[in-house]
């Protein structure tokens, strides 16, 4: 087990992250750092007042006779498409007539400070027809108001399971969405070029997207625009498909005005226009035995998507795709109503739907021991998928059996057992204060599950002076994918890491990408710059073989230079060679991942190319007269494959766990009836500080590598430790039953545990 103590020297390939120095040193450059050019215009979105109705009449003339206006622009003034929406085009840019949502862009202000185009988009005079918004799951679905037909994925009878198992119970609960809070918010800036071209520096996750997407807008062709990102300031999903609507304005104004323009959205205004995680009201009906044994369950997840179509399909799919985690269930129907609302359109967000349908699995194997009166983690053992119990609701069969070791390693690792006895007398004897200690394991399927996705490209320069630049279809948001895929070349021609240079994202370099996304950036575009490199090299190895007259395979490449012959050549001594004997010293590289398939009208088949899993231990403490809580300790156990980057690791470990703990417990959404979003600030959007992390976290990662030829046998690592954080839940779930003489009851807790939520459940408990 590597260790991820930071007083311990960590092993080789842990590599700072390629921009750590600039990042501390406020040297790195984001969007909004470029030089801005003398006559930038920026911009401002007038907004609607009203969640839902139509637009009777729009008087703009105050906004452009305010100080520094220079334009507004409606839908009218779109040439081509007016939408920003990815899969469904139903996103419009600015509204044409039709309001959704309330906050939703109407008109667009280009003044000549940040300052003017906000207070001027404030002056415009609208009148609405109004309507009343839908708000809830349950007016939703009154309403019969759905994105998409309602999915259903299931095997065997689990009616008539249900009805034969020797024990049954149902329940219910709520988990609240997520802001994702990345500390760099949307910003765009549009160049207008010759021509009617335009280049885009945009805060995006899915360039192409962006490229694509303001093409239609303009009535350009892709090849017209040129969407760039060097790195964005975090992201986590939030920059997928959001960060188009930025990146749109900017461009229509560019086109309009033949003026650069900068969209950079301030926080509150980014909290209220752009899309957040998934709200997911959770019903299930389970049947089991004694032994704790989930015989058959009857699951229903019924989440609100909002207002438009966005990910919402993809990213449901996904809570059912995780509605069973590392569980056997012999008869299962997973139910999924996708609801639309009138707010903000729900889009992804780390784990991208899988900790929801996670989180509810989670919670039938708490209340299933509870009512047995047993610990939590010996329900969970005896339903872990193994050997002879190996098929998903899916169909997808499980071969590595990862799960069922890692926990009982970190069962005894982190004293399980011990801590919860001690945990039980410590209760007893404790009135006001109760501690819960809870183990939960992750299986998180990788790969994106719409298949055509799986795909990367990537392009490598070796210079002729051996220095060498890489390029690739994936964008840094902090989570090291650029250090990861620069390793995995610097390896293939055995030079250290500082002889490469990573270059920034661009659509004219490698064309028709995919979204960084799903946890899959270093798979992807690791394995499509390995075979750039590995192409190069093929050339030096065969160039080299002929000047010197020997096999191919006499061709080394060594930390120590280019062995020949018995000769060492440094590295830049052969890229010069090679360059004046005229070989092509450039390659692109690409790669699609194999053997995946879906047919997603049955929901059958094999979506996700492998799994990545995790288990977590934590302790909590609770205060039963505040409702405030503790996380103690926590001691997780994480499996990364063989690790492109240990270091970068236990950062997405770390911070990915903490982040789950921000929407299990303090990040709280709420809207008020007018559907407005009320808590868009850090002022009232509490997500976790420093002092939240737990004092004692301990990371190990498990020391196996990927059963699949990945690269480096690695493992994606970006979401899966998310989910890390329902053990937090479970824990508070146990914490509050010790409140209860009768053990047996399951607290009605639901998500986020804020102080509020904990006070309820044991309130609604003692009942
Ligand atoms: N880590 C940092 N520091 N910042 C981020 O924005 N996004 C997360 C994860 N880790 C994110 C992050 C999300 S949602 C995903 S899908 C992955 O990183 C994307 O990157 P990868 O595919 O290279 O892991
Ligand atoms: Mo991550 S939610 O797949 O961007």
């Amino acid at each position: 087990m590597a260790e991820c103590d930071p007083a311990l020297v960590l092993p080789k390939p842990s590599h700072p992250h390629d921009s750590a120095r600039l990042h501390v040193s406020g040297a790195a450059r984001y969007a909004d750092d470029v030089a801005e050019p003398a006559d930038l215009l920026h911009l401002a979105f007038g907004q609607s007042a009203q969640a839902c109705g139509r637009i009777v009449a729009m008087d703009l003339s105050d906004v452009w006779a305010a100080d520094g206006v220079v334009a507004v622009f409606t839908a009218a003034d779109i040439p081509g498409e007016n939408n920003v929406g990815p899969v469904v085009h139903d996103d419009r840019l600015l509204a044409d007539g039709e309001v959704i949502s309330h906050g939703q862009p109407l008109f667009l202000v280009a003044a000549t400070s940040q300052r003017a185009a906000r207070k001027a988009a404030r002056l415009g005079k609208v009148t609405y027809d109004i309507a009343e918004p839908i708000l809830t799951i349950a007016r939703a679905r009154a309403a019969a108001s759905l994105i998409e037909p309602t999915q259903r994925m299931a095997r065997g009878d689990a009616e008539a399971a249900l009805v034969q198992a020797p024990h049954r119970l149902s329940g219910g609960f709520a988990m609240g969405g997520q802001d994702h809070f990345y500390l760099e918010g949307q910003v765009a800036l549009a160049t207008p070029g010759e021509d009617g071209q335009i280049h885009l520096l945009s805060s995006t996750q899915h360039p192409s997207e962006v490229q694509h997407l303001v093409a239609g807008l303009l009535n350009l062709s892709s090849a017209d625009v040129t969407v760039e990102v060097r790195r964005m300031g975090g992201a986590f999903g939030g920059k997928e498909t959001q960060a188009a609507l930025f990146a749109a304005a900017a461009a229509l104004v560019a086109a309009k005005t033949g003026r650069p323009a900068k969209f950079r959205c301030d926080r509150d205004d980014d909290m209220v226009l752009t899309g957040k995680r998934h709200p997911f009201q959770i019903r299930y009906d389970a049947g089991y035995d004694d032994a704790g044994n989930l015989l058959a369950l009857a699951l229903h997840l019924a989440s609100d998507c909002g207002a438009s179509v966005d990910l919402s399909p993809a990213i449901n799919d996904r809570a059912m795709f995780h509605a069973d985690n590392c569980y056997f269930i012999p008869d299962i129907t997973i139910v999924s109503e996708r609801l639309k609302t009138n707010t903000v359109s729900a889009t992804a967000f780390r784990g991208f739907g899988g900790p929801q349908g996670m989180l509810a699995i989670e919670r039938v194997m708490d209340h299933v021991a509870m009512a047995l009166g047993r610990d939590p983690l010996d329900v969970r053992m005896a339903n872990l998928y193994g050997p002879g119990r190996d098929v998903t609701p899916y169909d997808m069969q499980v071969t590595d059996h990862i799960a069922p070791a890692l926990i009982a390693r970190l069962r005894a690792t982190s004293r399980y057992d011990t801590r919860a006895a001690a945990i039980d007398a410590f209760n007893a004897g404790s009135p006001i204060l109760k501690k819960g200690i809870a183990l939960t394991p992750v299986k998180f399927g990788i790969s994106f599950t719409t298949t055509h996705l799986n795909q990367a490209g990537a392009l490598v320069h070796v210079y002729a002076d051996g220095s060498i630049q890489v390029n690739h279809g994936g964008t840094e948001m902090g989570q090291g994918l650029y250090v990861k895929v620069a390793q995995v070349v610097a390896d293939v021609f055995a030079v250290p890491l500082a002889s490469i240079r990573n270059t920034a994202t661009r659509t004219d370099k490698v064309p028709n990408t995919s979204a960084t996304a799903a946890s899959s950036g270093a798979d992807l575009n690791g394995m499509a710059a390995y075979e750039a490199a590995i192409a190069i090299r093929e050339r030096l190895t065969a160039f080299l073989a002929r000047t010197y007259g020997c096999a191919p395979e006499q061709v080394l490449f060594t930390s120590d230079g280019v062995l020949v012959a018995g000769e060492t050549i440094p590295f830049a001594h052969v890229a010069r060679k090679a360059h004046i004997g005229r070989i092509s010293l450039s390659s692109t590289g690409y790669y699609a991942t194999p053997g995946i398939e879906y047919d997603r009208a049955a929901h059958k088949g094999r979506p996700f190319y492998y799994f990545a899993y995790g288990a977590a231990v934590s302790e909590v403490a609770i205060d039963t007269l505040t409702g405030e809580h503790k996380v103690l300790a926590v001691d997780i156990l994480h499996d990364v494959g063989r690790s492109l980057n240990p270091a970068i690791d236990c950062g997405q470990i770390e911070g990915g766990f903490v982040q789950g703990q921000g929407w299990l417990t303090t990040e709280e959404l709420v809207w008020d009836d007018a559907g407005r979003l009320l808590t868009h600030s850090p002022a009232t959007y509490k997500i976790p500080t420093a002092s939240d992390r737990p004092r004692r976290l301990r990371i190990d990662l498990w020391d196996g590598e990927n059963a699949e030829p990945t690269i480096n046998r690695s493992k994606a690592v970006g979401e899966p430790p998310f989910m890390l954080a329902i053990s937090v839940f479970s824990a508070l779930n146990r914490a509050i039953a010790a409140t209860k003489p009768d053990k047996r009851a399951m607290p009605p807790l639901d998500a986020p545990a804020t102080p509020e939520k904990i006070l309820n459940a044991i309130a609604g408990h003692r009942l």
